[in-house]
């Protein structure tokens, strides 16, 4: 070890390294709480027992009291000794539960477990090099749908689509395609919202495309298609007059055709909103996003590491906004401009248009 040794420093980063154990198992609990729904049924009770809350929960008493001790423990539920009972604040209630909608933290906790089930897979990759495919993470279809949805059912309609220039245009009719739609929930919404519009979504996942295409047939929609089809080989010409990718572009295999594809795929004028997560591409100036070290950790263990497995650069979840937009301008679009939306901080939308008229 070279150099002075600062006692104070290494004892606050005790205190850090403390925090950091703490709050990996807090967010496993927090996952186990809202998957069971163990804090849906805790905001809708007043104090309790832990054996009232496992009644109320439908779950075994002792795995209840176990995690009624750790969230106690972790300051997230109120513990009274007197009377030995637990009570869910509704301060807290706000921001753990299905009913806060897009503001439940607890569906991203989900996230933690799932990356725990590569690990081995992604240590293997840091000594040899590759990556680990999609196949590796049979639950993040399902996952992903879930956190976009908190988001989609609040925004697409009332925020993304006046971005968008107002609903007028799907009114009338527009051909519209989302690329690396998942399992189709942003069509889905769009298209039940316009029925004069048509939607295409295009996948290469086969479990997503074929959960898109149950979802709309039990809705009945006709104006929305899906189609498993790699997003780097597109092959459509001046078709559409909106193409939306939704975190579709940043764990890509091969980016910059994905998006000179598009570019080809949409009518001349035609718009591209491009919806990436919202970070810097220097290292220095993401210090201020609130979940940094999250996102490079999703990136690591699953959006860089995906885009290596098929031989891609791993532009990383955190490619940033900088990035993007000479990306966007290298594959032909113009007037790039970065936007947002009021009730999604964690992203940037990009809006971009093919040249033409
Ligand atoms: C992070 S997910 C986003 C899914 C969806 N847009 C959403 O917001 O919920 C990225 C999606 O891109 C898809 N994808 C990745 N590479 C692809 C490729 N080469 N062709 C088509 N889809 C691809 C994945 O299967 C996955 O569904």
């Amino acid at each position: 070890m070279s150099g002075h040794f600062d006692r104070a420093r290494a004892k606050a980063f005790a205190g850090t390294m403390t925090d950091v154990m703490n709050g990996g198992a807090l967010a496993l609990m927090c996952s186990i709480g809202h998957r069971t729904g163990l804090f849906d049924a805790m905001a809708t009770m007043e104090a309790a027992t832990a054996d009232e809350v496992a009644a109320e929960s439908e779950l075994h008493p002792r795995y209840v009291k176990e995690w009624l001790s750790a969230m106690t423990m972790g300051g997230i539920i109120d513990h009274d000794v007197e009377s030995e009972t637990f009570h869910l604040p509704p301060e807290h209630a706000g921001l753990l539960t299905r009913a806060a909608g897009p503001l439940n933290l607890t569906t991203f906790c989900q996230y933690i477990g799932l990356l725990g089930e590569v690990e081995d897979d992604v240590v293997e990759a840091f000594r040899n090099g590759g990556g680990v495919p999609y196949d590796r993470y049979p639950k993040f279809t399902g996952l992903m749908d879930e956190s976009s949805g908190q988001r989609y059912h609040h925004t697409l309609i009332d925020q993304v689509v006046p971005l968008l220039g107002g609903a007028e245009q799907f009114e009338s009719g527009i051909d519209v395609a989302d690329v690396g739609c998942g399992s189709g929930l942003a069509l889905s919404i769009l298209g039940s919202a316009y029925p004069n519009s048509r939607f295409v979504g295009y996948d290469f996942g086969e479990q997503g495309v074929a959960a898109a295409r149950a979802r709309t047939a039990e809705a009945g929609l006709t104006n929305v298609d899906f189609e498993v089809r790699d997003a780097a080989e597109l092959g459509e010409v001046d078709r559409f007059d909106l193409v939306t990718t939704f975190d579709a572009i940043h764990d890509q295999a091969r980016p910059r055709e994905v998006l000179s594809g598009i570019n080809r795929a949409l009518r001349p004028g035609g718009t591209y909103l491009c919806v990436e997560p919202k970070a810097s591409s220097c290292l220095h100036e993401n210090h201020d996003l609130p979940m940094a070290p999250l996102v490079y950790t999703i990136s690591t263990m699953h959006c860089m590491t995906v885009s290596m497995a098929y031989g891609g650069p791993g532009l990383g979840t955190a490619w940033g906004e900088g990035m993007a937009m000479e990306w966007l301008g290298d594959a032909g679009f113009v007037d790039i401009e970065s936007s947002g939306i009021r009730d999604d901080r964690g992203n940037s939308y990009f809006l971009s248009r093919k040249a033409g008229s």
